[in-house]
């Protein structure tokens, strides 16, 4: 079978699919999309990640995959990283390059069997996306979050427009706080053409009291 490729990847509609599409893409996802279609989002997400965390954690990866935002994030030999993701194909990647602490196969999609409060810091990269998964799956990371806990998580921007993140953001107002919006493109100059101007918004804030 050919590789999955981003055009599929976006195509998704459910779990299942997820599912499926990953257990076929893990093997080559670094280096036949991330790779060749310039895609910087992790690296991003873990610069401002590094940026804004100041030291707590433990840290969730949210749809680790292959463990591209881990692997970017300076000075990460300090810090306790668990990856969470639905496909244990893409875990068996990221685990290969022993990056995290542990791996946590979960379908965000659905209640997660993860006690409350445990995280100092939330980090997503690529998985609040077309196909993927949408603004409900916040409210379990608020619950998973300790009080205090930062959060990196880009969401891509036609994603945000077209499933309610901006009501979600107003919905969760009282439960967070410092909630700042960057907004940045996904891939670079080397990307895909009809890619161009894909972006994310790379929601930044705090799971209240601070
Ligand atoms: C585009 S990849 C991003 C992986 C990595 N963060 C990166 O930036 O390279 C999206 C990831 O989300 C995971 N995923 C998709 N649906 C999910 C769900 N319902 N729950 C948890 N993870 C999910 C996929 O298995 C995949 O690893």
């Amino acid at each position: 079978m050919d590789d999955p490729d981003l055009d599929a990847a976006y195509a998704l509609k459910t779990p299942d699919d997820n599912r499926a599409l990953y257990a076929n893409w893990a093997d080559s996802y670094d280096s036949s999309f991330a790779d060749e279609a310039d895609y910087r989002l992790p690296q991003i997400v873990a610069f401002v990640l590094a940026d804004v965390m100041r030291g707590s954690g433990p840290v969730l990866d949210v749809g680790a995959g292959t463990g591209l935002v881990a692997q970017n994030i300076p000075d990460r030999d300090a810090l306790e990283i668990d990856a969470l993701d639905i496909s244990p194909e893409m875990l068996a990647q990221s685990a290969k390059k022993g990056l995290y602490r542990a791996y946590i196969e979960a379908d965000l999609t659905k209640p997660v069997d993860i006690p409350d409060e445990i995280y100092g810091a939330v980090v997503s990269a690529g998985t609040f996306t077309h196909g993927h998964v949408g603004p409900e799956a916040i409210d379990t990371l608020l619950r998973i979050a300790k009080p205090g806990a930062v959060f990196v998580l880009s969401i891509n921007s036609e994603h945000f427009s077209a499933h309610g993140f901006e009501a979600k953001f107003a919905a969760i107002e009282s439960e967070i706080a410092q909630l700042d919006f960057r907004i940045l493109d996904i891939y670079g100059p080397s990307g895909p053409p009809e890619h161009q101007n894909d972006k994310a918004h790379i929601a930044v804030f705090r799971k209240r009291p601070v």
